[in-house]
């Protein structure tokens, strides 16, 4: 499937649009294509309760799931001036489980695999 990166990287600047990050001051947006060819966004959502604040790749894995579910194949994350952003340890883990090892992460050197951003990863199949 085509991936269509520069229409990804509008997507997440226009989701980082939307984000709500007053205690960061740092809003994140991130667009993904789903196995289907959706185009799925999600942007962080932070909380008086610091801890308790969304990554915006949470809030893009959920409307995977609530617009159809499937897996994502591609994934870009940008911050407030359109950088290119890696995802956190924790949404590395997260977006292993909704697109596995092959999952294309945009990085300033080009798309990588989530594996090579998340080696040796715990998943799905240690459970088996
Ligand atoms: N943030 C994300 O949304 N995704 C990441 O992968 C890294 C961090 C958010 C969390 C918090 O709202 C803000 O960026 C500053 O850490």
């Amino acid at each position: 499937m085509e991936i269509g990166w520069a229409r990804l990287r509008r997507a997440a600047l226009e989701a980082m649009g939307r984000a709500y990050a007053p205690y960061s001051q740092f809003p994140v947006g991130a667009a993904g294509l789903a196995d289907d060819g959706r185009l799925i966004v999600g942007c962080n959502v932070e909380n008086a309760s610091y801890g308790v604040g969304l990554c915006a790749e949470c809030g893009l894995v959920s409307q995977l799931h609530a617009t159809g579910g499937g897996s994502l194949i591609a994934l870009v994350c940008v911050d407030a001036r359109g950088g290119t952003l890696l995802p956190c340890g924790r949404c590395r883990q997260l977006l292993w489980e909704h697109g596995g090892p092959d999952l294309l992460v945009d990085t300033d050197d080009g798309p990588q695999p989530l594996t090579a951003l998340l080696p040796l990863a715990f998943g799905p199949a240690d459970l088996a």
